[in-house]
């Protein structure tokens, strides 16, 4: 049997998933996935019992997201601070985290049918040390080129920098707390804290979760949109001020001939965006180097 559970919704649960889909859908839905010692409490069973269920719990949500069409999911399934916890319940969690995720990688081939592409990641500082180097020696080279940092430049540095941003975010177990997830990520994103643990998620939790994205969905846009538009205003801005300077340093008067300032504004794009492919090439350089020296010693 696949790990994302083979199988269809009943007819209830496909017709409400059709109504639901009738609205705007979350395209990318990320969970904390939180309350599977409560759970275990709750049932009396052995506290790896709880998070073996967590974990089979995951694989039903995969299938039920797929089934509404929703293509990308994030999860967090264990944070630096776990490694607090005692070592029989880490490596407990670990041997679970081996067993369920490479036979969800190997499952990999047959998910890209359905458009589903996974990436398991482990959870590593925001900015390894060296790349904080770099961004350091970065950052000290454009001096000159203030505008290059920007917002939309930290997006791109980010592990996540390949998917949008999600849309939904979710915890369960009736924590109100980030507890340090996708902190950048999800400043625009619905976010929904609700009581159920996660052993327990049911289909019918995710539904009133994507209701309540819904509900929200108007707002929401707008405030992503007018967040883009400040960013793109800000952006303009700077370079318009840059021109300004550039206008003057060469003894034209502030605003300079409309022509002349606008070549000088394309070229100062086109060289930023030069600048800003360079260095994001030599982080993906240093973050390969860092993943390929961490599976060396973890191997
Ligand atoms: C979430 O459940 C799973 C992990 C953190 C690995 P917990 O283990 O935090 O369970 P609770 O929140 O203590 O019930
Ligand atoms: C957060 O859960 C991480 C995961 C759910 C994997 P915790 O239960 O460890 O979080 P805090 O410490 O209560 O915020
Ligand atoms: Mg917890």
């Amino acid at each position: 049997m696949s790990w994302i559970r083979e199988g269809e919704l009943t007819i209830i649960e496909r017709f409400c998933a059709n109504i639901i889909k009738a609205g705007p859908m979350p395209k990318h839905v990320a969970f904390i996935m939180d309350g599977n010692r409560r759970y275990a409490r709750k049932c009396h069973v052995e506290r790896q019992e709880g998070h073996s269920q967590g974990f089979d719990k995951l694989a039903q949500t995969l299938r039920w997201c797929l089934n509404l069409g929703i293509r990308e999911v994030t999860v967090y399934a264990f944070s630096i601070e776990n490694f607090k916890r005692s070592k029989e319940e880490v490596d407990g969690l670990m041997d679970l985290a081996r067993q369920k995720f490479s036979r969800l990688l190997e499952e990999q081939e047959s998910l890209k049918k359905h458009g589903v592409c996974i990436r398991v990641l482990g959870d590593l500082p925001l900015l390894p040390l060296d790349i904080q180097e770099l961004i350091a020696k970065a950052v000290l080279a454009t001096r000159n080129y203030n505008n290059d940092v920007s917002e939309s430049l930290l997006d791109k540095c980010l592990y996540t920098n390949n998917s949008p941003d999600p849309d939904l975010l979710i915890r369960t177990s009736g924590e109100v707390r980030l507890s340090d997830f996708l902190l950048w990520q999800t400043s625009h994103s619905c976010l929904v804290f609700q009581s159920v643990l996660w052993p327990e998620y049911s289909f019918w939790n995710l539904c009133e979760a994507i209701l309540r994205f819904q509900m929200n969905y108007s707002a929401l846009q707008k405030a992503r949109d007018s967040y883009m538009e400040e960013r793109r205003r800000q952006q303009m801005e700077r370079d318009q001020a840059y021109v300004t300077k550039k206008l003057q340093q060469e003894g034209f008067a502030s605003h300079g001939d409309s022509r002349r300032r606008w070549t000088l504004l394309q070229k100062c794009t086109a060289m930023r965006e030069e600048r800003i492919q360079g260095f994001l090439q030599a982080l993906e350089h240093k973050r390969a180097d860092f993943f390929e020296r961490l599976c060396t010693v973890s191997a």
